[in-house]
C-alpha cells in the first residue's frame, strides 16, 4: 500500500507513460485539444477605465454568454502577483514531509494538502495535481494554521488575500449593479467565507490522456484565478477551449452559487485544468463563498418565476457534492422545475 507522500502527483510525475489509474476514457480527455492555441474570444476587461457603465455591460455580457472573462489593470501590483506565484512554486517544491506537515496544522480539516481530489480514496481514476487548499481571510484565528514554509508564505499571501479580497468586492458590486441589484447585495454572509487553493501540476509524459482538473462549475459565488502557464480549459458550445495566460491579469469566473443568486441570467461555466510536457504548472485560486449558514436563493428582483429552490450555503454544498459528477442532477435537485 503506497502511503500518502508516495501518492502525490509531485512524488513520481516523472515516468516514461500515464499510470493506467490516470487515463481518462476517451469522451472526457483531453485528446487533440492538447496544443490548440488558447482561444481569444474571452472577454478581457480594463477594470483601469473610468468609464464605470461600460466595464459593468462588458462584465455583465461575458457573465451571461461565458461565465469567464479577464480583467487587467485591476489594481493588484505586479510584484505581490509574482511574489505570490513564486511562494506558491516554492510551496510545491518543497521535500514532501514538510508540505504534508504545512497542510495538516489544523485540527478541523479546513486546511488540506491533497492530490488528485479531494475524493482520493473513492474515486476510480485520479488526476494529475497537488493540491493545497485553505481558509483565505487573514485574520489571526485562521492565520495560525497557514503555511509558516516556505517563510515568506505568510507575509506574502495575507496581502494577496487583502487585495484579491478588495478587487472581488469591486467585480461583486459591479456585477450585482448588472443585475440591477443594490451594489451593496453581496455584502456580508454571502461573500464572507473566502478560500485560497493553490493548484500544482507537474509535467507529464503524455497531456492528451489526462487531466489535471475534472470538468466542474466552482461550487463559488465567483473565483478569481492567477495562472502564468496554458492549462485551464471552458466548455463553450459543445466544444473546449482554452483560457489564454495574461500577464499580471485574473480570470474570473462565475461560480454555481452566483448562477443560483442571479436565478441563471449568469452562468457557471464548465472547465477543466490539462496538464502539458514542458513545465510544471501552478494555479492560485481565490473562491469567494458564502458562510454556512447564509440562504441562497434567487434575488427576489430577478425571481420571474424564481428557478431555484432557497437554502443554506451547507445544504447547497451537500446536493453539490453528491452530484457534482452530473451536471442534469445537480440542476435537477437545486431547481424548482424539476427539469
Ligand atoms: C479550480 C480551477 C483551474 C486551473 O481550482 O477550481 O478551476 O487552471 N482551476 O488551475
Ligand atoms: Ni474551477
Amino acid at each position: 500500500m503506497e502511503t500518502f507522500d508516495q501518492k502525490l502527483a509531485s512524488s513520481w510525475f516523472d515516468v516514461q507513460s500515464v499510470p493506467q489509474t490516470y487515463v481518462h476514457p476517451p469522451e472526457k480527455r483531453p485528446g487533440n485539444t492538447i496544443g490548440v492555441p488558447p482561444c481569444k474570444n474571452i472577454p478581457v476587461v480594463d477594470l483601469g477605465n473610468d468609464d464605470r457603465s461600460h466595464t459593468i455591460q462588458q462584465i455583465s455580457k461575458a457573465s451571461q454568454d461565458f461565465g469567464f472573462f479577464q480583467v487587467i489593470n485591476h489594481g493588484v501590483s505586479k510584484k505581490l502577483i509574482d511574489d505570490t506565484m513564486s511562494v506558491s512554486k516554492e510551496f510545491h517544491a518543497m521535500p514532501r514531509k514538510d508540505k504534508i506537515i504545512e497542510g495538516s496544522k489544523d485540527p478541523t480539516g479546513s486546511y488540506k494538502f491533497y492530490t488528485s481530489s479531494e475524493n482520493y480514496a473513492n474515486e476510480e481514476l485520479h488526476y494529475w495535481r497537488d493540491a493545497l487548499a485553505h481558509p483565505a481571510h487573514p485574520s489571526e484565528n485562521n492565520m495560525q494554521f497557514w503555511p509558516q514554509n516556505p517563510t515568506r508564505y505568510r507575509e506574502v499571501l495575507k496581502t494577496y488575500a487583502e487585495e484579491v479580497r478588495k478587487l472581488g468586492s469591486r467585480i461583486l458590486e459591479m456585477l450585482a449593479e448588472g443585475l440591477g441589484l443594490s451594489k451593496e447585495f453581496f455584502n456580508g454572509g454571502l461573500s464572507e467565507y473566502p478560500r485560497l487553493l493553490s493548484n500544482h501540476y507537474p509535467p507529464c509524459p503524455d497531456p492528451s490522456l489526462t487531466l489535471g482538473l475534472a470538468k466542474h462549475r466552482d461550487p463559488s459565488l465567483i473565483t478569481i484565478l492567477l495562472q502564468d502557464s496554458e492549462g485551464l480549459q471552458v466548455f463553450k458550445d459543445g466544444n473546449w477551449i482554452g483560457v489564454e495566460p495574461i500577464s499580471s491579469g485574473f480570470v474570473v469566473n462565475i461560480g454555481y452559487v452566483m448562477q443560483m443568486i442571479s436565478n441563471s441570467k449568469f452562468k457557471g461555466a464548465d472547465h477543466r485544468a490539462v496538464t502539458n510536457s514542458r513545465a510544471a504548472r501552478t494555479t492560485v485560486a481565490y473562491f469567494i463563498y458564502p458562510s454556512n449558514e447564509t440562504v441562497i436563493e434567487p434575488a427576489k428582483a430577478l425571481c420571474n418565476p424564481p428557478l431555484y429552490k432557497s437554502m443554506t450555503f451547507t445544504e447547497f454544498l451537500q446536493y453539490f457534492k453528491s452530484k457534482v459528477a452530473n451536471d442534469e442532477e445537480l440542476s435537477k435537485v437545486l431547481s424548482l422545475s424539476g427539469s
